[in-house]
């Protein structure tokens, strides 16, 4: 199925049946070494090798946990790829309590930046953002930037967004799938953003009527993820 997204003057022809649904647990400050363990081998052990296909699944654990989770993909051999939750603005140095994206690269694949929780609980700016983007490219992390609407900016470079409502993030009020998919085709014509994926409230229950709009990739998910049980209901009705 193609979809035709308008990119300035240009139609950029998309194949959507080609792009994989990215389904992408944030653990938030949640779980220690031992219960994501215990998350891991519940997930390994009760999800199915054909449920995963045409999915790629991103874990983003707290930053002591990277280890645990590259660990345990490593010994089990699962289909799991790695995200962080966060970036140093600055490269490595005299940045006390910072993490740099040469360490984060050693166990990460992706990262998450601009989460709305950071943005209202740390004040993070735009262009502290924007320098965050800049960490992430150099040391070849893929990003996903979180934005609350339409118009929230976003740095150049960018391939990878997720549309977070702030009303709909940890609150059980998820917004509607018409409403996802119209911010997300905003977002793609606007930008040369590839995928867009939405967040706020998703459950096993909701998810395929965001993941069967044209223009939604994926999800993004927070307070269902810490459950392995209902991560992979989540990851059945996609
Ligand atoms: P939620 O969080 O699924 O608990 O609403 C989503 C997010 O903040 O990434």
């Amino acid at each position: 199925m193609y979809h035709c997204v308008k990119h300035g003057s240009s139609q950029v022809r998309l194949d959507s049946s080609m792009k994989k649904i990215l389904i992408i647990a944030n653990w938030k400050s949640n779980k220690n070494e031992k219960e994501a363990w215990e998350w891991l081998s519940y997930f390994e052990s009760e999800m199915h090798p054909e449920s995963v296909e045409g999915k790629e699944i991103i874990i983003c654990p707290s930053f002591p946990l990277l280890p645990v989770v590259k660990s345990f993909i490593k010994s089990h051999g699962a289909k799991i790829r790695i995200g962080a939750q966060d970036i140093s603005s600055f490269n490595k140095g005299a940045y006390t309590g910072e993490v740099n994206g040469n360490q984060i690269k050693e166990y990460a694949e992706y990262v998450l930046i601009g989460h709305s929780e950071r943005r209202k609980e740390l004040g993070e700016s735009d262009e502290l953002l924007e320098k965050k983007v800049g960490q992430a490219l150099e040391s070849e992390l893929k990003p996903i930037f979180c934005v609350e609407d339409k118009n929230t900016f976003i740095p150049q470079n960018i391939r990878l967004v997720a549309y977070e409502p702030v009303f709909a993030v940890n609150s059980g009020n998820p917004d509607t799938p018409k409403n996802a998919n119209t911010v997300a085709e905003k977002i793609k014509r606007n930008h040369a953003i590839e995928y867009v994926m939405y967040g706020g409230s998703v459950t096993g229950k909701n998810v395929h009527s965001f993941t069967q709009m044209p223009h939604v990739n994926g999800v993004l998910v927070g307070r269902a993820s810490l459950d392995p049980k209902e991560f992979i209901e989540i990851i059945k009705h996609v």
